[in-house]
């Protein structure tokens, strides 16, 4: 028994027998043991055999205020009791229209229209399908097709998983939605690869890869291209940040076409960068966001799509509608939940502590560059990730079975066995990928380069 009285014995074989969990390899040794996380408090949680962990991904990108914060729970309790539930649908209620005014105010440009979901993926559909009823309520009505980067995820209904750049994630619901293209993303550590051109700039590599969305553009025909999707910073691949001028030079080329930009901020917006959103942080106005996670730091779920004026104007009068909507899109809790977030968010200036402490965040993984095994450290805010090779000089990345066997077979259970909750990833290239919550400082951050140290040197031993 816990003590809370869980009969630890009982629940794990209910997971074990009923829980279906999610992106998870059951047929791998380890399926028996899953890890059962039952409470957090700040930047930790806690197993049930009561082991403390540094949660290091913040959940999965979302627990931006930390665990245990008395003040969001009583938030959604209040809203519960008053009206646990109501839609959207052609009716409203006062949390998630003040909750449609405050991000309005805080968006770059004029994305004042908030559409929300329940969640990113299908905020990111919601974009889709936007982009393409839109463009035939102005006569536009070939444009239909998006462009995305290599390797970006972006959910998986459908519309979001058709737009997702990760082929093994796609080919098992082939034939996904058609006409969806892909382009380089900008990962400058290998832009020689990726290019052809050895030696390019962060600036021409940015340049470069913006252009391939314009080449994009020109091969499909713009007269049917509706949007290009892209991330402030991209996560899969292990946070690939803009090169300066990449961003200006994508709204250039969207603006050439008539391509709507859609940043899909789920990740990245609500602090993860140290700004609200990824505008502000990378100076540019996208035509939508969309956004999840951070925006409750998780204590309900809830996200959105924001739209700039012109995408609603078709709407606006007329008997033109948006047939599209979820039950639980605006739930009135979730909506408390994210004004008492976003209260939070004020009061403890948590968009100014990351800004101050991301240099501290950065300079301290790059510690770990003195180790052979890492090649590369990079991302923004509070979210990075720590690319591994085999060769730093040749930048030589592992076959298969190695990223097999050094990530799934080793690294993820012994960073969490050694008290630190993160991510081996190898959607791309294989890297370790931080994003704690939004209240750790120095101490978490030299408690993450500790563990990774040991770990990571373990790791290069058995290689
Ligand atoms: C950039 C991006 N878009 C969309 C999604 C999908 O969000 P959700 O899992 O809430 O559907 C994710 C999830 O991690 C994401 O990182």
């Amino acid at each position: 028994m816990t003590q809370d009285n869980t009969d630890v014995a009982s629940v794990l074989k209910a997971a074990q027998d009923h829980l279906w969990l999610h992106f998870t390899r059951y047929g791998s040794a380890d399926a028996t043991d899953t890890p059962m996380i039952v409470r957090g408090e700040g930047a930790y949680i806690y197993d049930i055999h009561g082991k403390r962990y540094l949660d290091g991904l913040a959940g999965l990108f979302v627990v931006q205020a930390g665990h245990g914060r008395a003040e969001l729970a009583e938030a959604a309790a209040e809203q519960a009791r008053k009206l646990a539930f109501f839609p959207l649908w052609s009716y409203a209620h006062p949390k998630a229209a003040e909750l449609a005014a405050r991000l309005a105010g805080q968006t770059p440009g004029d994305l004042n229209r908030v559409f929300f979901t329940s969640g990113g993926g299908e905020a990111v559909e919601t974009a889709w399908k936007l982009a393409k009823q839109y463009f035939k309520a102005v006569g536009k009505p070939s444009k239909h097709k998006v462009i995305s980067r290599e390797i970006a995820y972006h959910g998986t209904p459908h519309g979001a998983l058709s737009i997702t750049g990760i082929p093994a994630f796609k080919q098992p619901f082939e034939p996904l939605v058609p006409g969806s293209v892909r382009v380089p993303n900008t990962n400058h550590y290998r832009a020689d690869e990726i290019s052809g051109v050895p030696g390019m700039t962060p600036e021409q590599y940015g340049r470069w890869a913006a252009d391939r969305v314009a080449r994009a553009i020109e091969m499909e025909g713009p007269d049917t291209v509706a949007a290009v999707f892209v991330e402030p910073v991209q996560n899969a691949g292990g946070c690939f940040p803009p090169p300066p001028g990449y961003f200006q030079r994508l709204r250039e080329i969207c603006d050439r076409y008539d391509v709507l930009l859609v940043s899909d901020e789920v990740i990245c917006a609500f602090g993860r960068l140290g700004t609200m959103f990824g505008g502000e942080k990378f100076d540019y106005v996208p035509d939508m966001i969309t956004c999840a996670k951070g925006l409750t730091s998780g204590y309900s779920p809830m996200g959105a799509m924001i739209a700039g004026e012109r995408l609603f104007e078709p709407f606006k009068n007329g008997d033109e509608t948006f047939s599209h909507g979820y039950t639980f899109g605006g739930h009135p809790v979730s909506a408390a939940v994210a004004m008492a977030n976003l209260d939070l968010f004020e009061r403890e200036d948590l968009l100014g502590h990351v800004t101050k402490n991301e240099p501290v965040f950065r300079a301290t993984l790059e510690r770990l560059l003195d180790l052979p095994i890492v090649g590369d450290v990079r991302g923004a805010g509070y979210f990075y990730g720590i690319e591994l090779v085999k060769d730093k000089t040749t930048k030589e990345t592992f076959t298969a079975e190695e990223s097999e066997r050094l990530l799934r077979g080793f690294m993820s259970k012994a960073l969490f066995d050694a008290g630190l909750y993160c991510r081996a990833d190898d959607r791309g290239d294989p890297v370790i990928q931080l994003a704690p919550p939004l209240i750790c400082g120095p101490a978490e951050f030299d408690e993450i380069e500790s563990i990774l140290r040991s770990v990571l040197t373990q790791a290069w031993d058995r290689l």
